[in-house]
């Protein structure tokens, strides 16, 4: 975890603040007490956790769901995608939430949407009502996706800020492997019922972990509820010096306040930084990465695991467990590395790996049969891809998404590239399946083969390694680039 320095931290900050992180006056206590510090932690990993579930779960419930409902792959695909779609409503919803109502309410919600979403696709009768489910599920996801962050730059000392938010993206991967492993256990008929209506339970107790946590001071300073924010400042170990500490809040909100329009966002001089940002979350999705993560269990099935256990055990550990561990893989050399070495090897292994997926479907369709190897070779690749993307284009495309932009504009530039990211997850997940259909296996991954190609060399051309820079360095080289002010 040592390695999760300036980077993340940065990162971090970018989601709590439009000031800057080097700048950012610590306001929140070193050293929390231990109950408060457990309490935040716990909001933001299981935020991260169900987040995780409600992805990882679908692979496991598709089959099940296809039997109950005798439906072909488009209803599938809507039943799988819609979460997404959810999610790209709920992140555009969530800050405005977090503002309007604050950190606390905007996540009870969440928690509240995700059990709602739990149980009305764990008892839906009909496909309509199970895509419904699904949407709200997804709602929920998506405001917690920025709440939680959020939340987790304004409660972090600011020494452990990259800790505490990043702890999010593991929670997520953790979250996925949890589903599998559920799916698993679960594997059989009727079990997609209770795969789905399960994600209630730590539904709730996000929702308990909401309620014993604090509020952000931030958020009561920036509301104007300045004995409510000295009082949660004092609950958090301020008790000498609760006044200062809230005044560095105010100094650092008047500086958010200059932020300017939306329209700001798009203007021609901070079109480099846009277009890489936007491009980073676009090919994060292109890679197929989802693709994988819902449809793994038919992926396997297709490639010869004939039962749903042999399937479920192929995903949950070729799949979630890699997906974990090699996430640690780019948290320990993200700072010393650079982000551009991460990226481009991690883009080689994806583009080879798929290219190998593609070829084991290519020789079964073509020998008429399944290969016996097939199956082994599609494992073998996919965990090759799963390491490579985990390594690069998960943790990669986030980082430099959070420390890209200038200052101004970053709150706002950040909320268009999350949401760009899940419009390109719901185009992939939503078409997977009818792409399969019409193409084939084969040439399915061969194109997500040959846009990880054009994502190397777009890469090696146009992103810049930001590793090591101050964010007003970042900045500064977008003003001096041509067309920059
Ligand atoms: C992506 C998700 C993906 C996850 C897999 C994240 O970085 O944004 O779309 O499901 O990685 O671990």
């Amino acid at each position: 975890m040592g390695a999760m320095t300036e980077t993340m931290r940065r990162g971090a900050a970018s989601a709590a603040s439009s000031a800057s992180p080097g700048e950012a006056p610590s306001v929140i206590p070193d050293k929390l007490p231990f109950a408060r510090a457990a309490s935040i932690i716990a909001v933001i990993l299981l935020a991260g956790a169900l987040f995780g579930y409600d992805q990882g779960v679908i692979s496991g419930a598709l089959i099940g769901i296809k039997k109950a409902f005798d439906v072909g792959h488009v209803a599938l695909e809507i039943v799988t995608s819609w979460v997404t779609l959810g999610a790209m409503f709920g992140s555009l919803a969530g800050g405005y939430f977090a503002d309007l109502f604050g950190r606390k309410r905007t996540l009870l919600a969440a928690a509240a949407l995700f059990i709602i979403g739990a149980l009305v696709q764990s008892l839906a009768p009909n496909v309509p009502i199970l895509v419904f489910g699904r949407l709200v599920a997804g709602f929920g996801v998506g405001v917690a996706a920025v709440a939680a962050p959020l939340y987790a730059a304004e409660l972090a000392p600011a020494a452990q800020r990259g800790r505490f938010v990043s702890s999010y993206q593991l929670a997520i991967t953790v979250g996925i492997f949890v589903a599998y492993f559920v799916n698993q256990a679960l594997a059989g008929p009727d079990g997609w019922r209770t795969m789905l209506g399960v994600a209630a339970v730590p539904g709730a107790l996000l929702a308990l972990a909401v309620l014993i946590a604090v509020e952000s001071p931030r958020w009561f300073a920036k509301v104007g509820r300045r004995e409510d924010a000295l009082r949660t400042l004092v609950a958090l170990g301020a008790e000498h010096d609760a006044e200062a500490r809230l005044a560095a809040i105010a100094k650092s909100l008047r500086a958010e306040v200059k932020a300017r329009s939306w329209g700001e966002v798009f203007a021609p001089r901070w079109r480099t930084p846009l277009m890489i940002g936007v491009g980073l979350a676009v090919l994060q999705q292109l890679t197929g990465i989802n693709a994988i993560i819902y449809y793994s269990n038919s992926i396997f099935a297709a490639a010869g695991y004939a039962t749903p256990a042999e399937q479920a055990q192929a995903t949950t550990w070729g799949i979630g467990a890699v997906n974990v561990l090699s996430t640690f893989i780019a948290i320990a050399f993200i700072d010393g590395l650079g982000r551009r070495p991460l990226l481009i090897a991690g883009l080689v292994g994806m583009a080879l790996s798929l290219a190998v997926v593609g070829f084991a479907f290519w020789q079964s369709a073509t020998e008429g049969r399944l290969g016996s190897s097939a199956g082994v070779i599609t494992l073998i690749a996919l965990v090759a891809f799963i390491i490579s993307f985990a390594f690069s284009a998960g943790p990669v495309t986030w980082t430099v998404i959070n420390e890209i932009y200038p200052n101004e504009i970053r709150g706002r530039a950040v909320a268009v590239a999350t949401a760009v990211n899940w419009g390109a997850a719901f185009l992939v997940s939503a078409f997977f399946l009818s792409l399969v259909h019409a193409i084939g296996q084969a040439y399915t991954f061969w194109l997500f083969a040959a846009f990880c190609v054009v994502g190397l060399i777009w890469v090696i051309v146009a992103v810049p390694e930001t590793r090591g820079r101050s964010l007003e360095e970042i900045e500064a080289s977008w003003r001096q680039a041509p067309g920059g002010s």
